[in-house]
Parts: C-alpha cells; structure tokens; sequence
C-alpha cells in the first residue's frame, strides 16, 4: 500500500518543520490535522460564541473550510479567504485544546485527512492512533517544556514563561489525545537540530 508516515508529539515539539522536511525528501504531501483545529478555534471565535460545540459545528458547516496540503507549509482556506495567517495567534493558541476536545470537531477533521490519498506524511497528537492506526512508520517528537518554549519564544510576541505556562497547560488539555501509539518511535528532539530529527526519521523510513 502507498506509504503512510505519522508525526505526533506535545506542543511545539518541532511537528510542522520536521514533517515539512520529511515529506520534501520523501516526494510526497504532509498533512497539518493541527491546523484544521486551530481554522475551527478561529472560526468559532469569530462566531463570538462561547466555543460551544454547537457553535463551532455550526460555524464550520456555514463556512466549509479545507487544508491545502502544499509540500512547502499547509494553508487553510475558506472559500477564497486564506485562513492560515491567522491560526498562530495568542487567542487561537489559547483556545485551541479547548476546541480540540469536542468529539463532532475531532470527527470533522478526521473524516478530512481520512479522504487524502495516501502517499502523505500526516502530523498531529493522534495520527498514529485514532486516524491512521494502519501506518507502517509512527514517530513521536517529544522535547522539555523549556527547549519548547524557547523554540516557540522566536515565533510569538509573549516572553519565554508564559510561552512555556501556556504549552505546560496545553499539554494537560491534550493529554488523552496525545498518547504516542506503541509502535511509534519517540524521539527527544531536545538534543537535535532539525536537521537531525529529519534525518532521524528518514533512516528508519523504508520508502
Ligand atoms: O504546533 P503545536 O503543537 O503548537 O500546534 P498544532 O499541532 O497546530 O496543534 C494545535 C492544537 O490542536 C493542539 O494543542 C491540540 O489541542 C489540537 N490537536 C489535536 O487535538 N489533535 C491533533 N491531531 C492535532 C492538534
């Protein structure tokens, strides 16, 4: 079958960059299920709701939105309007976990990646084990909340420990979707570049 390649991992482990670089040098498209929650926490704030699941269903089944697997950054789209600029703020960081608990949300952006042909690279907290449990090659990037947080300190206005408070909460949030499946490879990228992490990866991939 067309290869499958799973990237989970905690908060800010380095998932985006090193999935982007995996899937460059495999030839083939990544998958960002974190962004696909992050276009549902924005679409549900600017509803103004309350986050309810409701809400946010609603909101989403008004204004249909799809991920565009590009090789070089996934973007997000709602009709013609680029979503992708504005799933990196503070409120969206925020509200995420929150969102990403809400089992018709978790169905919504399951059933999107489900319908990608493979082959892809897809990352995320539950890749792994709830969306493509089948994938022969599961990777799971784990790193301390303070290497994290300063990675995190060079894209975002706040200073290092509220960065690092807010990912210490997310991971709690995230903790039962976040489970690394048992056939995963965990790496600690703490000690690694992304280069190395990349490369980590690739040699256990049997293309
Ligand atoms: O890069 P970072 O981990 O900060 O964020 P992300 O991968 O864009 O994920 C944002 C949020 O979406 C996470 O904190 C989870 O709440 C949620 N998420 C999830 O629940 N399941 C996934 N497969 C991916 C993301």
């Amino acid at each position: 079958p067309p290869l499958i390649v799973t990237i989970d991992g905690v908060a800010a482990s380095g998932k985006s960059s090193v999935s982007s670089g995996v899937a460059r040098a495999l030839g083939v498209p990544y998958l960002s299920s974190g962004l696909l929650y992050r276009a549902a926490t924005l679409l549900g704030l600017e509803a103004g709701a309350d986050l309810s699941e409701a809400a946010v269903l609603e909101a989403l089944h008004t204004h249909p939105v799809r991920l565009e697997p590009l090789a070089q950054g996934n973007r997000v789209w709602q009709g013609e309007r680029d979503l992708t600029a504005d799933l990196h703020s503070t409120a969206v960081d925020h509200g995420v976990s929150v969102v990403a608990v809400l089992p018709g949300v978790r169905e919504w952006v399951n059933a999107q990646l489900r319908e990608v042909a493979p082959p892809f690279v897809a990352e995320g907290r539950d890749m792994g084990t709830a969306v493509f449990p089948q994938a022969p090659a599961k990777f799971y990037l784990t790193a301390s909340p303070r290497v994290r947080a300063g990675r995190r300190a060079q894209e975002r206005p706040e200073d290092v420990d509220a960065i690092e408070a807010a990912l210490i909460r997310r991971d709690e949030l995230d903790r039962v979707q976040s489970a690394p499946a048992p056939d995963a490879v965990v790496i600690d990228t703490g000690p690694l570049d992304l280069a190395g992490v990349i490369g980590a990866i690739l040699e256990r991939v049997v293309a």
